[in-house]
């Protein structure tokens, strides 16, 4: 009961003034689910990681409930609907058993992504502007349950125009590509789509997101760019977890936003 209260006040002060210029750092726990599926066991609970997480000053849970369960699987998503007291956001597919799902339990935010079954995580952007009235049929259904919906797309003008045109109300940009940057010249033009990008769903009236790939070490250049209202990280904070703990990794990257912003 405590935990609840003192988030119930977090959520206050971050509902006012603080959440205007910092962004939310969304801590994704797959890979603490990863490591539970890896036996078949109950442990470790992302259920726990969440709580855990909570308490280091994530403001946002994020978890993708795949197609093929490797990860996240449906007994965690109720309970973590009943455990996470700042915002849920669940990444999904499009397809129909995982749309229901989400309407059954109603995250604060959908954010839809593509999946492979052959991926070993999310590979680049969805494609609003090929799925059209797919795409706009489930953010109407996801919509209509009260949840806000996020697309996660690459910086491309075509990509984010089509997200606002299709009744998403935020997107979130692949960062994959400034990840995965070679030399100072390919992170220097990625960073610059990504800056872009923003400028364009900004103007289009969008919530801008960004996320994968991100670590303690390339973060902050874009953590520095004025206007992304929230960062998703998971595998980075999950693998320093293992030294120092979840709730002092997400304190450590929270320490980086807020250097940074
Ligand atoms: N955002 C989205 C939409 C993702 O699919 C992922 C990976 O699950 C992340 C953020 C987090 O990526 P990473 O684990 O590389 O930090």
């Amino acid at each position: 009961m405590v935990v609840y209260a003192r988030f119930d006040a977090a959520t206050r002060v971050g509902d006012s003034v603080y959440n205007a210029v910092m962004p939310k750092l969304g801590v994704n726990i797959d890979h603490v689910a990863t490591v539970r599926q890896a036996r078949r066991t109950d442990e470790p609970d992302p259920v726990w990681a969440a709580m855990e997480a909570q308490l280091g000053g994530a403001d946002c849970i994020t978890f993708h409930l795949r197609e093929d369960r490797r990860h996240i699987i449906d007994r965690d998503v109720p309970l973590l609907k009943e455990a996470v007291v700042t915002k849920l956001n669940m990444e999904m597919a499009i397809a129909p058993e995982i749309v229901k799902i989400a309407i059954q339990n109603r995250p604060t935010q959908c954010t839809l992504v593509p999946e492979k079954r052959e991926e070993v995580t999310t590979e680049g952007g969805l494609d609003v502007v090929r799925l059209g009235s797919r795409i706009v049929e489930v953010v109407k259904q996801l919509r209509g349950a009260g949840i806000i919906c996020s697309a996660y797309i690459e910086p491309d003008v075509a990509q984010i125009e089509a997200s606002k045109a299709a009744g998403f109300e935020a997107i979130e940009l692949w960062t994959g590509g400034y990840a995965n940057a070679k030399t100072p010249n390919e992170r220097d033009a990625t960073l610059k789509r990504l800056k872009d990008g923003l400028a364009v769903g900004q103007r289009c009236g969008l919530e801008v997101h960004a996320g994968h790939g991100l670590t303690y070490r390339n973060v902050g250049p874009v953590a520095a760019v004025p206007g992304f209202s929230e960062f998703n990280i998971g595998h980075s904070i999950i693998a320093r977890a293992v030294f120092v703990g979840l709730r002092e990794a997400v304190r450590e990257m929270k320490r980086l936003l807020d250097m940074a912003g």
